[in-house]
């Protein structure tokens, strides 16, 4: 009998569930926003899992990379009373609607698998809510990559992927003299805050990067590093084509499949998209940490919204369970890009990227560099990483300098704190 059969045992006692109801593994409402190639085929993993597993499945995909349109309809969801039965969600996130009263706990099921002994305690405190699991996570994705076309790179003629900002400058300098595009970028908030992050490590450090994201220091907000992060941004700004702006993130990726462009600056779910297009890591794309000596941590979770009915209470606990096993999760972030949650995965079957991010996030453990990511909604609430969206994505597409941006960003944050 598997674990999560126990608990199952326990609540069809409780609630009077029989093992022979036509919906004997319960139903799911999943709320996501996982709608590109690479995203719906390992959400189709965890669906077609799910229903193996004898339960009903019913999909609610809110288009829009980076989760800002699903959660603006989940919270429409749950001011109309009737929010679904899980939902993927993050970070502090997790705590808000957990300290709203709106989430269900999935405590038994964890402690019946002994999740604690299985995640990196960074991610077993981020799932719980005083003291017990209101949320699963299915992965580790990392933020600060760099993606690049092999073919576009050799016809520019740059042999090595860039290890310093200013080793990418030349390279761009040297692709766009090729008359090759050198960055893929869509211009959404999110992406531009994505990379801004991933240039704020690069050219701050870790302490820096969390000083100024994570605790909001005044004085980090307004330092000369912060300025110069800006600088690198406006570098970039240069780099995209003139039809960035409202490019969705995988039609940016499709660029750098097409050898269009030279780079991409996104996250590992972009690997993604390349193993979607049936392309093969380190032969037909390159991966690379942007520069920085860190490792930015993205995870998705599914939190248990409070529903009513057995059924979906059902649902959720073997959801949950299923998320949590290891074979779902192998399988999962073989096709979403991303590493195993669990630490006691093999990675045999993983690629080169994927052990890349496994080494380098037990070294920035190690180091004391691992840092949330704040585009991606692991580190602020909502409410504050609004303001560094708006701010990052008004300097990106006007001329402003470096030092208002700085100023301005620095006051937006003092009001809304
Ligand atoms: C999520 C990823 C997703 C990406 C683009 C990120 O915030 O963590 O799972 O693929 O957004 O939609």
């Amino acid at each position: 009998m598997t674990a999560y059969r126990h608990v199952f045992a326990a609540l069809a006692v409780a609630g009077g569930i029989t093992a022979s109801g036509a919906h004997a593994q319960g139903t799911v409402e999943v709320l996501h926003w996982w709608t590109s190639g690479g995203e719906a085929k390992a959400v189709g993993e965890l669906k077609s899992a799910f229903e193996g597993r004898g339960g009903t499945w019913i999909d609610s995909p809110i288009a829009g990379g980076g989760g800002d349109a699903a959660m603006t309809a989940l919270r429409a969801r749950v001011v109309a009373g009737n929010p679904p039965t899980a939902v993927q969600l993050k970070g502090p996130g997790i705590q808000e609607w957990a300290r709203e009263g709106a989430l269900n706990d999935v405590d038994a099921v964890a402690q019946e698998e002994n999740w604690d002994g299985v995640l990196p305690p960074v991610l077993a405190g981020i799932m719980k809510y005083e003291g017990k699991y209101v949320a699963a996570p299915v992965n580790i994705h990392r933020v600060d990559w760099l993606w690049a076309s092999p073919s576009a790179l050799e016809k520019a003629g740059i042999t090595e992927m860039p290890t310093t900002w200013d080793e990418f400058n030349a390279a761009a300098d040297k692709l766009q003299a090729a008359g090759i595009i050198p960055l893929a970028h869509g211009g959404q908030p999110w992406q531009d805050a994505t990379v801004f992050e991933d240039v704020v490590l690069g050219v701050g450090g870790a302490e820096f990067y969390r000083k100024a994201l994570v605790e909001l220091d005044q004085e980090a907000l307004k330092s000369d590093t912060m300025v110069a992060a800006f600088d690198q941004l406006r570098k970039l700004r240069g780099y995209v084509d003139p039809n960035f702006s409202g490019r969705d993130w995988n039609l940016a990726t499709a660029m750098v499949i097409r050898g269009e462009a030279g780079f991409q600056i996104m996250g590992d779910w972009a690997k993604g998209e390349f193993l979607a297009a049936g392309l093969e890591p380190g032969k037909d794309f390159l991966c690379a940490p942007t520069p920085g000596n860190g490792y930015v941590l993205n995870s998705d979770s599914f939190t248990f919204f409070k529903v009513q009915g057995e059924e979906n209470i059902q649902g959720q606990q073997v959801l949950a369970s299923l998320i949590m096993s290891p074979d779902f999760q192998k399988i999962f972030n073989l096709a979403k890009g991303s590493i195993p949650a669990r630490t006691d995965v093999p990675l045999d079957e993983f690629d080169e990227c994927a052990k890349r991010s496994h080494a380098d996030l037990v070294a920035a453990i190690e180091n004391d560099t691992l840092v949330p990511s704040m585009a991606h909604e692991m580190a602020i609430p909502r409410s504050i990483r609004g303001e560094f969206l708006d701010l990052v994505t008004a300097f990106f597409n006007s001329d402003m300098s470096s030092q208002d941006a700085v100023e301005q960003l620095a006051a937006a944050i003092e009001r809304v704190q």
